[in-house]
């Protein structure tokens, strides 16, 4: 909830508890004339519980937010990258040593260390070669004390610049061996599970609305089925509580060169008030969580802000939809089960695939396996230039929590597989093949939409292209590698 909604409650006399400042309440006008109907003054969680639940159509569906980027710039000096790499090194830092602390040392401090000691140091790769002659990975590191230069006879294409690592080896005079490189990597959570009963997020993304390629028949389809009015997989559609749309919502304008040739409609303000009239149909209780791409109404440098008011006109009529920025973290919250989210639109994907030889090929294995690096380095862009940046004092794209799902886009491809406890989603598009992916070998898969039961995490790919609703693949892959 925004200080706006806190300051509704206080004008109309209610004080609002601690616990739920963060929850996103869908309509708090609403909500406050049922409050003043029965006289409470005072929201906790319980009564907000009791009085959503008297309205059928919001269920007992929140969207609570763990990291949403507030939009702050930067002016991009020098001290601000310094800053924001400080803020990167530190916060990994802090993951690795909850893992291990003994022993840990910094590169300044290794000069005191005799050769031939066992050392650990967390560090940040500043670059990595393989050594023509012998074929060792050569690795220059650096912390905050200083640089230094590890080696390793296995050479890991999984070791890329600006992670940052724990190396644990034998020191030599000017290096260390490498005996282990230990990532910040998810954590495997502990605690019992609530149960609910079925309950669906449904995850699309690059719906790329604007486009004379967008697939506009099939995501009718789509709205058709959750309305209802298709008979397949019915005990499906009847329980969607959310639907995340992981950016590229509309095509844009000037994106990729030759653009305008393939647009219907030749303003964003045109292209989006078409999506509104689209996501309109969708049945109101179900929330509708929307993040921006590179094809969206912002700049392209990453973290990108919550759509903005004077593009998105009546995208902001939706009484369902949660606007959010790229990334973002929240918990989908059904009944008193909360299933962390963590959705990211996907830049840094391409890069990975265009310079990691092992995964070029862009399976969905490829995608998968690139989705996970990002989770073991803790990190959605680890390396400088796979993204476009904005070098706040926060690093908005570490990840400082495991998420429940993890969710991208952008490569236009339906992938999803299992990794440790997360879930890993590559959600597809609903674009047909541009002359851009053409030109680059690009196969789209069009009009797929990944169905999770929030229940239990067990997914099913529901296929639009055809006659009738199909599923393509179900069940919980486990480690695609
Ligand atoms: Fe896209
Ligand atoms: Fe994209």
């Amino acid at each position: 909830m925004d200080q706006a909604g806190l300051e509704k409650f206080f004008l109309n006399g209610i004080l609002v508890d601690s616990s739920i400042k963060n929850v996103s309440i869908e309509d708090i006008d609403a909500l406050i004339a049922k409050l003043k109907e029965n006289n409470v003054n005072f929201l906790d969680n319980a009564s907000l519980k009791k009085y959503l639940q008297q309205d059928s159509m919001t269920e007992d569906t929140a969207v609570e937010i763990i990291k949403n980027y507030d939009g702050k710039t930067s002016a991009s000096k020098p001290s601000d990258w310094a800053a924001y790499f400080n803020d990167r090194f530190n916060r990994l830092k802090t993951i690795l040593m909850n893992k291990q602390t003994n022993g840990v040392t910094s590169i300044a401090n290794l000069k005191n260390v005799p050769s031939n000691t066992q050392v650990s140091v967390i560090a940040m790769i500043a670059s990595v070669s393989i050594s023509p002659i012998k074929k060792y990975m050569v690795l220059d590191i650096e912390d905050n004390t200083g640089r230094y230069r590890a080696l390793s006879s296995v050479i890991n294409q999984e070791i890329v610049d600006d992670q940052v690592v724990l190396i644990s080896g034998k020191k030599s005079k000017d290096a260390i061996f490498i005996d282990e490189i230990t990532f910040p990597d998810s954590l495997v959570k502990d605690g019992t599970d609530v149960g609910i009963t079925d309950s669906y997020a449904l995850f699309l993304s690059d719906i790329h609305v604007g486009s004379k390629l967008f697939a506009k028949k099939e995501f009718e389809r789509f709205i058709d089925w959750l309305c209802g009015r298709e008979e397949e997989y019915a005990s499906i559609s009847k329980c969607v509580k959310f639907i995340v749309i992981a950016g590229d919502m509309i095509d844009g304008i000037g994106v990729y060169p030759d653009q305008e040739k393939e647009l219907e409609i030749k303003s964003l303000a045109g292209q989006y008030e078409a999506l509104y009239m689209l996501l309109d149909r969708i049945p109101k209780h179900i929330k509708i969580l929307l993040s921006q791409g590179n094809h969206d109404a912002t700049h392209i440098a990453e973290p990108q802000p919550v759509l903005d008011r004077k593009f998105g006109g009546s995208m902001f009529n939706l009484k369902n939809a949660v606007f959010l920025s790229n990334p973002y973290q929240v918990n989908l919250i059904v009944g008193n089960k909360k299933v962390n989210l963590l959705s990211y639109h996907g830049f840094s994907l391409m890069y990975y695939v265009n310079s990691i030889q092992k995964y070029n090929k862009m399976t969905e294995n490829d995608i998968i396996s690139i989705m996970k690096l990002q989770l073991k380095s803790r990190h959605l862009a680890p390396t400088h230039g796979s993204a476009q940046l904005i070098p706040l004092d926060r690093d908005y794209l570490v990840i400082d929590e495991t998420p429940d799902i993890y969710v991208t886009g952008h490569v236009h491809k339906a992938a999803a597989a299992k990794y440790k406890e997360t879930l890993l989603i590559n959600a597809s598009c609903w674009q047909y093949q541009t002359s851009y992916q053409k030109k680059y070998g690009i196969e789209p898969d069009i009009a797929k939409v990944v169905a999770v039961n929030l229940r239990d995490k067990t997914f099913q790919i529901l296929d639009f292209m055809g006659e009738k609703v199909q599923i393509s693949r179900k069940g919980i892959k486990e480690e695609a590698i």
